[in-house]
């Protein structure tokens, strides 16, 4: 990628931080642009191996050639799902698309080889290069960031239960009306954004609110197509962490909470029973919650 590219990627990233009508195109663009910066997620260079790609690109393509035989697909769908196709790249939604439908998929046969604290999908609006915090540590926060107040706490072992020290919390939220700093408008760049480093027995207690449920945009063409076909548009609220350290391989995972909204219908099928968690009040309003992390080690 060329200086220049960063450039324009950053502008529309900054752009769309700036606007005051938040719409579809402006996170999906966000999301493209973040996707397409953030080249340690980008894959550059995964797909090398002619009868790799040979395999899977006819696999894929058979799999959409069954659908088209099985359900007498006609030439005015086709034209429309061609249409539709196109709209969303116009858009720049394919990794909010693909993130909401395909990666629990991917992230799936990654967890087979994979013991610890269970994973589940990275989603689109993940940015590196946060504020570096020790633990006991606030997120960044709005002064008047609403929200119902957070103790998080825990500890980060291994998988034969000693401490990681100084291990590494990445983590991330929408605020308390669903949305995300650097993909919607109006929030300062690193809200309820951290990069949270363990003390010398892995624990950590991080100051934060509870996230409301996220919504998918429901003006672009993702949500067209879920509001076509009837389904909803939800994810049930979550936390997104990063949890690594030197020699352990990291953990991509979000933590849900008991009781909330769409935990059992989310719309990118990313919930896991283990990764809910049940905060008790704290008094003045506050909720604490315990939840400790296991790391393998490479
Ligand atoms: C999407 C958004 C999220 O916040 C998330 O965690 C996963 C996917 C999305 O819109 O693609
Ligand atoms: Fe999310």
């Amino acid at each position: 990628m060329t200086t220049t590219d960063n450039a324009v990627e950053q502008s529309a990233i900054d752009h769309s931080a700036a606007a005051t009508s938040p719409t579809a195109a402006d996170s999906g663009a966000s999301a493209s642009a973040s996707f397409r910066s953030t080249s340690q997620y980008s894959g550059a260079g995964a797909v090398s191996d002619t009868a790799r790609v040979d395999t899977l690109a006819r696999a894929l393509l058979g799999a959409v050639h069954q659908v088209i035989s099985e359900h007498e697909v006609t030439y005015p769908e086709f034209q429309a799902a061609k249409k539709w196709l196109m709209d969303v790249g116009d858009g720049g939604e394919w990794p909010l698309f693909l993130d909401v439908f395909v990666e629990h998929a991917v992230e799936e046969v990654a967890a087979r080889t994979q013991t610890g604290t269970k994973g589940t999908i990275l989603g689109p609006y993940y940015l590196p290069e946060q504020v570096q915090l020790t633990s006991p540590a606030t997120l960044p926060a709005r002064p008047d960031e609403k929200g119902t107040p957070l103790l998080f706490r825990g500890q980060v072992t291994d998988t034969d239960g000693s401490p990681v020290p100084h291990a590494v919390l990445d983590i991330w939220q929408a605020d308390e009306k669903g949305y995300y700093s650097g993909f919607a408008p109006d929030i300062p760049s690193g809200n309820l954004r951290g990069v949270v480093t363990t003390d010398d027995q892995g624990r950590f207690e991080i100051a934060t609110i509870q996230p409301a449920p996220y919504q998918v945009p429901t003006d672009g063409p993702t949500g067209a197509l879920i509001s076509a076909a009837g389904w909803h548009p939800w994810r049930p609220a979550h936390l997104h962490l990063l949890v690594s350290a030197e020699g352990h391989r990291t953990v991509t995972t979000q933590l849900y909470f008991a009781g909330g909204e769409y935990l059992d219908s989310d719309v990118a099928e990313a919930t896991k029973p283990e990764l809910i968690l049940d905060p008790t009040d704290a008094g003045n309003g506050t909720r604490e919650v315990t939840y400790d992390f296991v790391l393998e080690r490479n």
